[in-house]
């Protein structure tokens, strides 16, 4: 695997731009971007690429019930996304929406040769209509009594009460849900892809080993039970692209969304004049992942093989699959708060626990993972501060105090050493990642973990340090203990990068990669020893369960809650805070030296400010209310000790203090004029 780079384009599913980052979306986003870290560390040309999902009737309804247009909705989520998705350092090569020009031209382009080909065809279909709303109604969107066992208020789709799906039109009383009104049928031409076309192909690709045993075994079902025709295409109004040559007729999202993994793509290699064609053309040496929630197999292992084949593409290397996140054995629940919203998390706990637990879960099927919240304390609590930085901080008192943070020549087990490189011999842990056996490798790294502080329990260097002529002992023995710990930081960096900046800060070295391993650091100055991660508290998960409960009732009250909002929006409920955690919050007085518009940002300005010496670069969402020339010379208050925030547009390295309601109003807080920058608010 080492040696040859390799040449690779990795996707997450597009998150639907109508709702909320959760915990149960970054099961994969958490998966993909590991694998992504892993492969980069490898040394290999490696493009993670994701974008937001925003076409279809749910973002056009809910954009009409903010009072906004579409496109200003799919703004505001997007920018919301990207936001979680830095909190939990998921780091994509590029970000990017399906409602762009260069979606656009590749939806047209694949459906044209689609056509060309002869692979679509039209035919009049009935649907429901709402005659009030005057629109042809999702299935989601009628609701009715259940053909089957008669139970009240289903969707148009399927009933949750007995299981069973049907046909919209086969509901007893249908309204509505938008209107209330009754829907009406109603005919009109659609237009479909032939997906029978492709039969003998997929059939041939299923088995090719691009894809789990299990799903390849599910996709025979579905041959048995025969492809049909797949329905491309929707009436207007819909939030979409137009489809050439038609009037009033728009792609199905479905269409475009995977076509937006290409278009991402494509905005990447224009900014960064890569070779767009070389990854996604047929016969290259370059390779191409999905990574993908079970519920959305049948587009990816089907539809978008097919589509790609016929229209020039090429088709996928492998569409790796994951099963659904549980609370606590069941599926999030709103009413239980385990229903938990990436932002919500992120105000109480570390994103890298949560890296850490899924880390620990996963495997390479199709299988659901469980959060078991007792486990999750105890073996983050248990592995995490325990085993590994553990090991530091035993060893680093010694390094940086008695021997002038300098790592001594030599190892004091070098064979020890060289054997944790090679794994503990039977797995190789560089294999497990690749194989997206995460859950073996975690294993495999918390054993070698235990040989490590084993190892200094053997040698008891503070038992050393008080006989006399042992010294040069002990630095061989907490350079070693170091260095272990260095090379457990690189089998976890993929999982824990966050934690593995502050162990290259701590150690003074270079970002650390795979081929680090063979050579342990020696003759070599370190810097002191940082705190690298705190305990799990039970008090903060209760408080995060707390909140997601109250998130609900916020987002039931308020149909104009976004799920989301801004940061700078009143929280109906807070939780109340200890003066401890008051004291915490470091607030300083700034003066603002810079302020600008941020490209492509339309809530943001970037503002430079001046501590008296230091200076920090900040983005603030108030560019609604203020011009950046207002905002020059003037003194403000800020958090100095938030920790940095990488978004979109660069790392932001603290945070402006400010009140108001939102949007104009915003008045950041102005301290007297005879305050100095610098000086801490007490
Ligand atoms: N927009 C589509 C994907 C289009 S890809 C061309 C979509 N969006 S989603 O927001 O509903 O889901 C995004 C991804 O998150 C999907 O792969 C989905 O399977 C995954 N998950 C959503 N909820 C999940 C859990 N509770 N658990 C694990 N993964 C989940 O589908
Ligand atoms: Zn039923």
């Amino acid at each position: 695997m080492e040696n040859t780079q390799r040449k690779i384009l990795v996707t997450s599913a597009l998150p639907y731009a109508n709702g909320p980052i959760h915990i149960g979306h970054l099961v994969e986003y958490i998966q993909t971007d590991i694998w992504v870290r892993f492969q980069k560390m490898q040394g290999h040309e490696c493009y993670y690429v994701c974008a937001d999902d925003t076409h279809g009737t749910p973002v056009m309804l809910r954009a009409e019930q903010e009072g906004i247009t579409p496109e200003a909705l799919i703004e505001k989520m997007s920018l919301a996304h990207q936001q979680d998705f830095a909190g939990f350092a998921v780091d994509f090569d590029n970000y990017y929406s399906t409602h762009s020009e260069e979606n656009r031209a590749l939806a047209e382009e694949i459906y044209q040769a689609l056509k060309d080909a002869g692979h679509i065809s039209r035919r009049t279909i009935k649907q429901l209509y709402d005659p009030e709303k005057n629109m042809f109604l999702p299935d989601r969107f009628i609701r009715g009594q259940c053909p089957h066992c008669k139970a009240e208020d289903q969707y148009g789709d399927g009933c949750e009460v007995c299981n069973k799906t049907y046909n919209p039109t086969e509901l007893i009383n249908p309204v509505s849900a938008i209107s209330g009104a009754k829907p009406v049928e109603k005919a009109s031409e659609h237009l479909f892809f032939n997906l029978p076309d492709f039969e003998d192909m997929l059939k041939t690709w299923t088995r090719a080993g691009h894809l789990q045993e299990e799903v390849a075994n599910k996709l025979d079902e579905w041959f048995e039970a025969g492809l049909q025709q797949w329905d491309i295409s929707r009436d207007a109004p819909y939030f979409g692209f137009s489809i050439p040559g038609e009037i009033d007729k728009y792609f199905y999202v479905w269409l475009d969304a995977p076509i937006g993994y290409l278009a991402s793509f494509k905005n990447l290699c224009d900014r960064e004049g890569l070779d767009f064609e070389a990854f996604t053309r047929p016969g290259g040496d370059t390779e191409m992942y999905h990574f993908i929630g079970k519920d959305i197999m049948y587009f990816h292992c089907l539809f978008w093989p097919a589509m790609l084949h016929g229209s020039g593409f090429r088709t996928p290397s492998a569409v790796y699959i994951h099963g659904f996140l549980t609370v606590d054995g069941q599926k999030m629940s709103k009413t239980r708060g385990t229903f938990i919203k990436a932002e919500t998390w992120l105000k109480h706990l570390d994103p890298e626990y949560l890296r850490y637990y899924f880390a620990a879960k996963l495997s390479n099927r199709l299988e659901d993972i469980d959060l078991n919240l007792e486990d999750f304390i105890h073996r983050v609590n248990a592995d995490l501060v325990g085993k590994v930085v553990n090991i530091a901080s035993r060893c680093a008192g010694f390094i940086n105090k008695r021997f002038d943070s300098r790592l001594s020549a030599q190892l004091s087990e070098p064979q020890l050493y060289d054997r944790m490189v090679s794994g503990s011999g039977t797995t190789d842990v560089a294999a497990l990642y690749d194989n997206r056996e995460y859950s073996k490798a975690m294993r495999e790294i918390m054993l070698l973990a235990d040989e490590a502080n084993q190892y200094i329990d053997r040698m008891k260097p503070w038992q050393l340090i008080k006989e006399d002529g042992r010294e040069r002992e002990v630095h061989d023995i907490c350079t070693m203990g170091l260095n272990l710990f260095r090379l457990l930081m690189i089998y976890l960096k993929p999982v824990l990068p966050v934690m593995a900046q502050k162990a290259e800060t701590f150690l003074n070295v270079e970002a650390l990669a795979w081929k680090d391993l063979k050579t342990p650091l020696l003759n070599h100055t370190i810097n002191n020893f940082l705190p690298l991660m705190t305990r799990v508290e039970k008090e903060k998960i209760d408080a995060l369960i707390e909140e997601s409960k109250s998130d609900l009732m916020t987002t039931e009250q308020n149909t104009n809650d976004t799920g989301h909002g801004d940061y700078l929006q009143s929280d109906p409920v807070s939780e109340q805070i200890g003066i401890e955690d008051f004291m915490k919050v470091d607030l300083r007085v700034a003066r603002i030296i810079r302020a600008e518009h941020v490209d492509g940002a339309d809530k943001l300005l970037q503002l430079t400010l001046d501590l008296g010496g230091e200076t920090r670069n900040v983005f603030a969402g108030i560019k609604a209310a203020y011009e950046p020339e207002q905002l020059i010379d003037r003194l403000t208050v800020m958090v100095v000790n938030l920790a940095p925030r990488k978004m979109r547009f660069g790392v932001s390295e603290g945070m402006v203090l400010a009140a108001g309601p939102g949007g104009r109003d915003i008045f950041i807080l102005n301290p007297d004029t005879g305050a100095q920058p610098g000086m801490r608010i007490k």
